[in-house]
C-alpha cells in the first residue's frame, strides 16, 4: 500500500524524505511526493510515476526545510496522476497531508466540505482530510486532527504538517501501520521500519486510534480520548543492511537466496529439542486444549494462502484434524462455523493485510483463539492475535513473496507435527524422523539454489510464451498454485495452476502444440497418476517441464525437460520444489525486461480491503 515518511530535526528534510521513500517504494509506486516547510512557505513537489521521476524533477534540490512529510502511492481512489499524488493541501495552502488507507465516507464529507466553500483539486478520498483540518483548525493542529478523525470511517495512517505550526508533525493511525523513529534532537515517522533504519532503531509502534505529535526534541503519543500514553520502546533487532540488495540485482533474487538461512533461523527459533511435549516451543498454546480442538481454519491471502493450503494437507495427514483453508476476503463473509474448539490460523508476511486482519477479527468475534504466523513483530496481526509464531525470514522487500512463503511452510510443518505428537496420531519415532527432514531442509535448499543453471536456460527458451500451465496433485498442486502466481505477477505471462487430474474436465482444451506445461511430480504415492496426466498433455503436443526428486528418472522418457530437487520425504518436498519455480519466474521476468521488484499494479502490503 502507500508509504508515508516524516522528518523533523536539524538536518535538511528533503534528502531524508526521498531516501525514506526509496526504502518504502515497495509499498506503492504509482506516484510520489513531498511537502516541506521552507522560509515561511509550504512547498509541495509531487509527480505521477515512480520515485525516480520525482527525484529527477527535484534535480538535486535539497532546500532548507527541516520539517516535512512524504508519500509513495498505490492508487485506490483516482488514477495515478500528478494531481492525485500526495501530499494534498487545503484551499489556502497552509496544511499538507499524506495518507495510507481508504476513507470510506469521503463522498459525503466532500459534499459537506463543498457546501462550506472548500474547493477540491484531486479525485482522491485523501483530500477531504486536509480540508477537514483546515475547517477545524482553531490554533491547535493536534486538536484539529482529533476533530478530523471523529468524522472518518475507514482505514488510515495520516501525517500532517502546517505552516501555522512549523516544527511539528501530527500523525494518526487506524488499521494502517505507522511507526515513529526516535532520534537525538530529531524524530522520524514511517509506514514501515526499513525507512527508519539508516537513522535509528528505537521506535514506537503506534496502535489503532493513537495520535503522535512529533517535534525535533520530543514525541508525545495520545490515545483516542486525548490522554497521553507511555509507549513501550521497541528496539528493532535487524539492521539497514538486511534491507539492502547486497550485490544482488534485485531484492527478489537476494530473498530467494536467503531461504536456507531463513529456514534455519525459523526452525531453531521454534523447534523443541526434547520432543517430550510436542515439537513447538515458544508459542504458549495450551496442550490440553490442543488435544481437544476439533477443527482448524487457516486463512490468508495470495502466497500466504498457498502456504495455508500446504498446511491443510499436512495437518490433516499428520494430526488427523479437519482443516479448512480459506482466502481471507472470502472467509469473513461466509459465516464460518467456528467455536471455541476451533483454532484459527492466520498467515501474513506483513501482518498488515487488511483482509487477513479482518478475518482475524471475525474469528475472535466468533470466539475462536487465533494463532498468527507472521514475519513482522509488532504488526497489527501480531498484536491482535492470541498467539504468534514469528517466521524469521528477515525483512522481505520484493513484492513477490519468496522466503516468507518457505518459512510459512515450515511453520505449518511444525504446527502439524506438534499436534500429531500431542494427540499421538504419530509415533515419537515418526515425529523424530520428520523433524530430521525439516532439519535437513536448509542444506537441501542450498543445493537447489546451486543447481539453478537449467532453470535459467529454460527461462530464456520459454520467456516468450503467452501462457504457461502448472499441474500437480496433492502437495504438488499446492506448489503449482504458488509457482503460477509467482510467474504471472512478475513476468505478466498468463499462468494457471490446475490439479493435474482436473485438466481433462475443461482446461485441456487450451493445451496445444508448444504450450509450456510445468508438471510437478514429487509425490511418490501420486506419481503414476501424475505421469498419466503428463502423457495427456504430451499427446496434445505440449512442451513439458517436469519437476521431480532425484532418482525418479522415468520422467526423462516423457518430459521435454526435467528439473530435479534432492530426495526428501514427499511431505516436505514443497519447500524445495517451490525454489526452481521462484527462480523460473524471476529469470523469465528478467528476460522479458520486467521490473521484478515492483511489478505493475501491485504493492507489497495490501492494507485496504
Ligand atoms: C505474492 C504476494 C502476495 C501476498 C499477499 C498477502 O507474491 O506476495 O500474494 O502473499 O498479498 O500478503 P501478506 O502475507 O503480507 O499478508
Amino acid at each position: 500500500m502507500c508509504g508515508i515518511v516524516g522528518y523533523c530535526g536539524p538536518r535538511r528534510a528533503v534528502p531524508i524524505l526521498i531516501e525514506g521513500l526509496a526504502r518504502l517504494e515497495y509499498r506503492g509506486y504509482d506516484s510520489a511526493g513531498i511537502a516541506v516547510l521552507e522560509n515561511g512557505a509550504l512547498v509541495v513537489r509531487k509527480k505521477a510515476g515512480k520515485l525516480a521521476g520525482l527525484a529527477s524533477e527535484l534535480n538535486g534540490y535539497n532546500g532548507e526545510a527541516r520539517v516535512g512529510i512524504g508519500h509513495t502511492r498505490w492508487a485506490t481512489h483516482g488514477c495515478p496522476t500528478d494531481a492525485n499524488a500526495h501530499p494534498h493541501t487545503d484551499c489556502r495552502g497552509q496544511f499538507a497531508v499524506v495518507h495510507n488507507g481508504i476513507i470510506e465516507n469521503y463522498l459525503e464529507l466532500r459534499e459537506w466540505l463543498g457546501s462550506k466553500g472548500h474547493r477540491f483539486s484531486s479525485e482522491t478520498d485523501t483530500e477531504v482530510l486536509v480540508h477537514l483540518l483546515e475547517h477545524f483548525y482553531r490554533g491547535d493542529l493536534l486538536a484539529a486532527m482529533y476533530r478530523t478523525v471523529e468524522c472518518l470511517r475507514g482505514s488510515y495512517a495520516v501525517a500532517a504538517i502546517s505552516l501555522l505550526e512549523p516544527g511539528k508533525i501530527v500523525a494518526v493511525r487506524q488499521d494502517s501501520p505507522l511507526v515513529v523513529g526516535l532520534g537525538k534532537g530529531e524524530n522520524f515517522l514511517a509506514s514501515d521500519i526499513p525507512a527508519l533504519l539508516p537513522h535509528t532503531r528505537d521506535t514506537y509502534i503506534l496502535a489503532d486510534g493513537e495520535v503522535a505529535l512529533l517535534t525535533p526534541h520530543e514525541v508525545k503519543v495520545f490515545n483516542r480520548r486525548g490522554e497521553e500514553v507511555r509507549k513501550p520502546l521497541y528496539r528493532v533487532d535487524w539492521d539497514a543492511a538486511q534491507a539492502e540488495k547486497n550485490g544482488f540485482p534485485h531484492f527478489m533474487l537476494k530473498e530467494i537466496h536467503e531461504q536456507p538461512r531463513a529456514l534455519r533461523n525459523t526452525l531453531h527459533g521454534y523447534l523443541a529439542k526434547d520432543g517430550a511435549r510436542g515439537v513447538l516451543k515458544g508459542v504458549p498454546l495450551e496442550e490440553s486444549w490442543l488435544r481437544e480442538i476439533d477443527k482448524i481454519f487457516i486463512t490468508a491471502c495470495g502466497t500466504a494462502y498457498h502456504a495455508g493450503i500446504v498446511g491443510k494437507y499436512v495437518i490433516e495427514r499428520l494430526a488427523r484434524i479437519p482443516v479448512e483453508a480459506d482466502i481471507a476476503s472470502e472467509f469473513r463473509y461466509r459465516q464460518p462455523l467456528i467455536d471455541r474448539r476451533s483454532l484459527v490460523v492466520v498467515i501474513s508476511q506483513s501482518g498488515e493485510t487488511a483482509d487477513t486482519l479482518a478475518a482475524l477479527r471475525e474469528a475472535k468475534r466468533l470466539g475462536a483463539p487465533v494463532l498468527a504466523v507472521t514475519n513482522v513483530r509488532g504488526s497489527s496481526i501480531a498484536r491482535e492475535a492470541d498467539f504468534v509464531l514469528l517466521t524469521m525470514a528477515g525483512p522481505e522487500i520484493a513484492v513477490a513473496s519468496t522466503k516468507a512463503y518457505t518459512t510459512q511452510l515450515l511453520a505449518m510443518y511444525l504446527l502439524a507435527l506438534h499436534l500429531a505428537a500431542l494427540r499421538e496420531t504419530m509415533s515419537p519415532e515418526e515425529v523424530g524422523r520428520l523433524v530430521r527432514e525439516l532439519e535437513g531442509l536448509d542444506g537441501r535448499a542450498e543445493a537447489v539454489l546451486q543447481n539453478g543453471h537449467l532453470v535459467e536456460k529454460l527461462a530464456r527458451d520459454y520467456c516468450a510464451a503467452s501462457s504457461i500451465f502448472f499441474i500437480g496433485r496433492g502437495l504438488d498442486y499446492a506448489v503449482a498454485l504458488e509457482g503460477s502466481l509467482k510467474l504471472k505477477e512478475i513476468s505478466y505471462i498468463h499462468a494457471e495452476a490446475y490439479a493435474a487430474g482436473e485438466l481433462k474436465h475443461g482446461t485441456l482444451a487450451l493445451i496445444e502444440k508448444g504450450v509450456p506445461v510445468v508438471a510437478l511430480a514429487t509425490q511418490k504415492s501420486l506419481f503414476e497418476k501424475t505421469l498419466s496426466n503428463i502423457k495427456e498433455v504430451k499427446a496434445r503436443e505440449a512442451t513439458v517441464i517436469a519437476l521431480t526428486m532425484e532418482g525418479q528418472r522415468e520422467l526423462e522418457k516423457v518430459a521435454d525437460h526435467v528439473i530435479y530437487i534432492p530426495e526428501v520425504d514427499p511431505l516436505v518436498a514443497p519447500v524445495l520444489a517451490v525454489i526452481p519455480l521462484q527462480l523460473l519466474a524471476y529469470q523469465m521476468a528478467v528476460a522479458r525486461g520486467c521490473d521484478v521488484d515492483q511489478p505493475r499494479n501491485l504493492a507489497k502490503s495490501v492494507t485496504v480491503e
